[in-house]
């Protein structure tokens, strides 16, 4: 048998993780949806639903990960009685279902790139999203993503993913904290800065049924938890990993970057309409070309901003497939004809969310608000209630304070599990009485 890979630094780790969680959740979604749900009560929401239910969970999903040194379907067999397998399923299977849609975005990103340095995405911004993001090119721009993706997760862990997201992460960072120092010198910045800080709590209390569920949802997203990624990226970890600070870092890096995110995106969609809420998830595709269209160096800027997107959306697009390839890979098939079989085979099942926008808003609706609140759901069952001690010792490992372990795992058994379950039971209702 061939050796199984692992990552060559825990430094390596952490970014490919930071990668990960770090994506188009951050960059296109979480900025329309705190815009349009109550600013910054949303945010607080999305706040509180990070440290209640993210952290606790994403280092529950490390637990697996590390203690198994499996993918995420045989850990779950390894560690918990044989049947609970489909649990690692349904998150590969979400991952699958997920980089499906992905892939499509990243697409149109790809196009944003050019579309910003020739110019022509800025001079009709409405026609050029409706050509991006629909018929064939959107399917031939769709498969040029997943090929991206496919090459880096061919060349396996170290020398794939690990390295390529030494230089996406600080790329992202940089990049980001420029164009945020940029969006802070438009006229009218400080309006788009309200949309943050003004806190509504109306707009929570008065749709809580809504605006709850998609927060925690947006949150679990966006630290990439339920499609069983941290569980194989945790997988290639060694014991000496202290878990606690690598899911705090991870955690803060991922919320840090939604929030400059936020203060490039809203400013620039605040010198426009002065609505950035409304518009959905073509918002950003529409309303920042229209934005840049009106600025000195528009067209530069547009380039720096899709390209920050684009990394961003790579960065996460391979641990998707990551969690599928190490399945097939541990095996004992090889990595290479492996990630571009699955490749085609995801490229395929987004055809039709390539083709038309409303396959892709079905699509991810069915990946946010089942896929994900079922996996998280079942992945905090597991670690609290089938793991239990075992779970506290792997998280002990390597660590210096050991009285976090207990408290994890207390917290796991109770009220996680409880939020979760009241998560799962909102999303079930709001789909079935739409
Ligand atoms: N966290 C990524 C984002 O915010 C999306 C993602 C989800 C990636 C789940 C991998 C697994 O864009
Ligand atoms: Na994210």
């Amino acid at each position: 048998m061939v050796e199984r890979e692992t990552w060559a630094t825990r430094l390596g780790f952490i970014l490919a993780a930071i990668g990960s969680a770090v994506g188009l959740g951050n960059i296109w979604r979480f900025p329309f949806q705190t815009a349009s749900s109550g600013g910054s009560a949303f945010l607080a929401v999305y706040l509180l639903a990070v440290v209640v239910i993210g952290i606790p969970t994403i280092l529950a999903e490390f637990v697996i990960g590390r203690r198994s040194h499996l993918d995420a379907i045989n850990a779950f067999r390894r560690l918990g009685r044989p049947k609970w397998w489909f649990v690692g399923a349904i998150g590969v299977v979400g991952s699958f279902w997920t980089l499906s849609y992905y892939s499509v975005v990243g697409g149109w990103v790809i196009r944003y790139v050019v579309g910003s340095l020739n110019g022509n995405a800025l001079t009709a911004p409405g026609d050029y999203f409706g050509a991006v993001s629909a018929g064939p090119e959107a399917v031939a721009f769709h498969a040029a993503f997943m090929l991206v993706t496919v090459v880096i997760v061919a060349f396996g862990i170290e020398r794939g993913i690990e390295l390529a997201t030494k230089f996406m992460v600080p790329s992202i960072v940089v990049l980001l904290l420029g164009l945020a120092v940029f969006a802070a010198t438009l006229p009218g910045s400080g309006q788009g800065y309200e949309f943050l800080l003004a806190f509504d709590a109306s707009a929570i209390a008065d749709n809580a049924a809504q605006v709850i569920p998609a927060a925690v949802g947006q949150a679990l997203f966006s630290l990439s938890l339920g499609f069983s990624v941290m569980i194989t990226y945790a997988s290639y970890i060694g014991k000496d990993d202290n878990l606690v600070t690598d899911g705090l870092t991870i955690a803060v890096a991922n919320t840090f970057v939604g929030v400059l995110a936020g203060l490039v995106v809203l400013p620039l969609l605040a010198t426009q309409t002065g609505d950035p809420g409304s518009g959905g998830p073509g918002a950003v595709f529409v309303a920042i070309p229209t934005a840049l269209a009106n600025l000195p160096a528009g067209r530069a800027i547009g380039v720096v901003f899709f390209l920050v997107v684009l990394i961003a959306a790579l960065s996460s697009s391979i641990s998707l497939l990551e969690a599928v390839t190490s399945y097939i890979v541990d095996r004992g098939y090889s990595r290479m004809p492996t990630a571009a079989g699955l490749g085609g085979i995801v490229f395929l099942l987004g055809v039709p969310s390539a083709w038309d926008t409303a396959w892709l808003g079905w699509f991810d609706g069915i990946s946010v608000s089942l896929f994900l609140p079922i996996a998280v759901l079942l992945v905090v069952l597991f670690v609290g209630w089938v793991m239990g001690r075992d779970a506290a010792d792997e998280l002990r490992q390597g660590m210096s304070t050991e009285g976090i372990a207990p408290v994890w795992l207390w917290a796991l058994r109770t009220f996680v599990l409880v939020a979760v379950v009241g998560v799962v039971a909102l999303n079930l209702y709001d789909l079935f009485t739409v």
